[in-house]
């Protein structure tokens, strides 16, 4: 038998993750990544519902020239969350950025779409790094970064708080 405390922990194999097109479809999913606090708490709050519709008829209309993509269980399920990747303030890089809806956090699925982003964005636009900024205070978004390999290269005060400002190299990710 195994002693209290000296549990081993079974590592579950890697999710199942599907990145892809958002379609029309995802309108009230993505509405609630605007609205939902859990999800805005290191994001500046939730949206008030009009300003979230607006945000997401943008998202949908500006969807062809964007870095944007739909975060699935498996091809075709509805919306889990985002991925995306965008000019980061420094101006000189491009940073993911991630969001979830609470429930499908806890499986491994935010990992395996930064993890693929970051892959697509490195091949496609043959980048030297990514960057991704969090609050401080986002314990799972670091915990996330530091699974896959980012680390912190520094710290700025931004939008009232501490922000971490991680990085992935692309000579990393081809000598692991
Ligand atoms: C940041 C965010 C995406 C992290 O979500 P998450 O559920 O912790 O991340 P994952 O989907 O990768 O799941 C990882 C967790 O599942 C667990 N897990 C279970 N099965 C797993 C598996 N097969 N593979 C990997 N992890 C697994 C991990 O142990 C981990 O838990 P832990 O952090 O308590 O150790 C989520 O909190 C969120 O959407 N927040 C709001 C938006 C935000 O703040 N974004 C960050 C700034 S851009």
């Amino acid at each position: 038998m195994t002693p209290p405390g000296n549990r081993i922990m079974r590592v579950d194999a890697k999710p199942p993750c599907c990145l892809d097109a958002l379609v029309d479809g995802d309108a009230d999913g993505l509405t609630q990544l605007y609205i939902d606090p859990r999800v805005r708490a290191f994001l500046g709050g939730p949206l008030d519902l009009a300003t979230a519709q607006q945000r997401v008829a943008a998202l949908l209309a500006d969807q062809p020239n964007a870095w944007v993509r739909a975060v699935r269980a498996t091809a075709g399920a509805p919306l889990a969350g985002l991925v995306m990747l965008d000019p980061h303030h420094d101006g000189e890089d491009l940073e993911i950025s991630y969001l979830l809806l609470p429930g499908f956090w806890g499986r491994g699925l935010a990992t395996a779409a930064v993890a693929q982003m970051r892959q697509d964005a490195i091949q496609t636009l043959g980048l030297s790094r990514v960057v991704a900024e969090t609050q401080a205070a986002n314990a799972a978004s670091i915990r996330l970064l530091e699974r896959l390999g980012f680390s912190e290269a520094r710290r700025v005060t931004r939008f009232g708080a501490e922000q971490c400002i991680f990085v992935s190299h692309a000579a990393d990710l081809h000598a692991a």
